[in-house]
C-alpha cells in the first residue's frame, strides 16, 4: 500500500496536526504526493480536517471489518456461515450471484467496503463509498414457487429494520416495498434478484445497502435531500459488524418463521414496522396513476390502496410516494 508510511504518521500523531512541510520531508516525497496520498486515503474513508499554516488532522478512521467481529455476535445456524469479506468489488451483487451459479451454499455472505459500481432497484446506481456503509449480498436458496419471492422481500425488509432499531435505537420504519426510512429520509435499500428454474427459486440474492457512518459532506448533493445515516441520525458512530450480525440473527429467525408458519406472521411484522399503512400514496403504472390511502399488505406482498371511491387496488412492483 503507497500511503501505509503517510497513514502509520497520522495514526502515530495522536490527532494532532502535522504540516504538508513536514510529512514531505519526513516521507520524502514531494507536497503534490502528499495531497494525493491524502485523497487517497479519503477515498478509503479516512477523514482529515485541513487548516492553512497547521497543515492535516485525522479525524476519523473506519473500522475496517474482521470476519471475528461479526462472528462474535451471530447466532444463527445457516446465515452468515461463510463470509466473503472484500476491500473494493463492483457490486457485492454480481459477486453472490456469480458464487451461487458455481454452487456456493445457502448463507454465504459477500461483503465490501466499497463498491464501484453498486445497483440499486429500478436499475438505479447505488452509492457506495468505502469504510462508511454496509454494502452485502446473502445468498439465499429457498423452496420456494417463483411467485412467492416478493414475500421474501419483505421479510429482508423487516430484519433489517428490526436489527436497525435494536442496535441503535433509530425510529428506523419501512416504505414499501423496502426501504428503510429514519424520519423521511432513506438510510438502506434491498435489492433481492433470483434465478429460477422449472417455476422454482434456484437461488436468491438479498442485497443490502445501508449507509451507516457517512457525513453530510459524504453524500452528492443529489443524495443530500433524500437519503440520511445511521450517525446522522444517532449523533454516534456505529459498529457495523454488529449490526451485520444483527441482520443474519433476525433474518433467520424471520426465515425459520416463514418456512413453518408461512407469510402472515411477516406480514404482521411488516405491518407494524411500516410507514406507508394509513398514509395517502400514489404510484405510476405502466399504464395509470393510482392513488389511495395504503390499507394492508395483500396475501401474496402486493400493496392494497383504497381510492377515494372505496374501489381497493393491489400494486405489486414499482415505487410509491407518500
Ligand atoms: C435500492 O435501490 O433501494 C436497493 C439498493 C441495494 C444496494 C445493495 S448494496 C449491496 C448490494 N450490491 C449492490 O450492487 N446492490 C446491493
Amino acid at each position: 500500500m503507497k500511503n501505509k508510511l503517510l497513514l502509520d504518521l497520522f495514526l502515530h500523531s495522536s490527532q494532532t496536526f502535522i504540516s504538508g512541510e513536514e510529512i514531505s520531508r519526513r516521507l520524502k516525497i514531494s507536497r503534490t504526493a502528499v495531497w494525493k496520498q491524502i485523497n487517497q486515503l479519503r477515498d478509503m474513508g479516512y477523514e482529515f480536517e485541513a487548516v492553512s499554516r497547521k497543515g492535516y488532522r485525522m479525524t476519523f478512521i473506519p473500522d475496517f471489518y474482521k470476519e471475528t467481529d461479526i462472528q462474535a455476535n451471530l447466532n444463527t445456524k445457516i446465515l452468515g456461515n461463510k463470509i466473503y469479506i472484500m476491500e473494493t468489488t463492483s457490486s457485492t451483487q454480481v459477486d453472490a450471484m456469480t458464487q451461487a451459479e458455481s454452487g456456493a451454499v445457502e448463507g454465504t455472505l459477500f461483503i465490501a467496503e466499497q463498491q464501484t459500481s453498486g445497483r440499486g432497484r429500478l436499475g438505479r446506481k447505488w452509492f457506495s463509498p468505502s469504510g462508511k456503509g454496509i454494502w452485502m449480498s446473502l445468498v439465499l436458496r429457498p423452496e420456494l414457487p417463483i411467485r412467492y419471492m416478493p414475500q421474501l422481500t419483505l421479510l429482508t425488509g423487516v430484519a433489517v429494520c428490526k436489527a436497525i432499531r435494536s442496535v441503535t435505537g433509530a425510529e428506523a420504519a419501512i416504505k414499501w416495498p423496502n426501504d428503510i426510512l429514519i424520519q423521511g429520509k432513506k438510510v438502506c435499500g434491498i435489492l433481492l434478484e433470483s434465478a429460477t428454474e422449472d417455476n422454482k427459486v434456484k437461488y436468491c440474492i438479498a442485497g443490502i445497502g445501508i449507509d451507516v457512518n457517512l457525513s453530510t459532506e459524504d453524500y452528492p448533493e443529489e443524495l443530500t435531500e433524500i437519503a440520511t445515516s445511521l450517525k446522522l441520525e444517532t449523533g454516534h458512530t456505529i459498529d457495523r459488524a454488529l449490526l451485520i450480525a444483527e441482520i443474519l440473527n433476525e433474518m433467520e429467525l424471520l426465515y425459520d418463521r416463514y418456512t413453518s408458519e408461512g407469510f402472515t406472521p411477516i406480514q404482521v411484522e411488516w405491518e407494524e414496522h411500516s410507514v406507508s399503512i394509513g398514509q395517502a400514496v400514489r404510484t405510476e403504472t405502466l399504464t395509470e396513476t393510482i392513488q389511495g390511502v395504503a390499507k394492508r399488505l395483500d396475501p401474496s406482498g402486493g400493496l392494497v390502496i383504497a381510492a377515494p371511491s372505496g374501489e381497493e387496488r393491489v400494486v405489486y412492483s414499482g415505487e410509491i410516494e407518500i
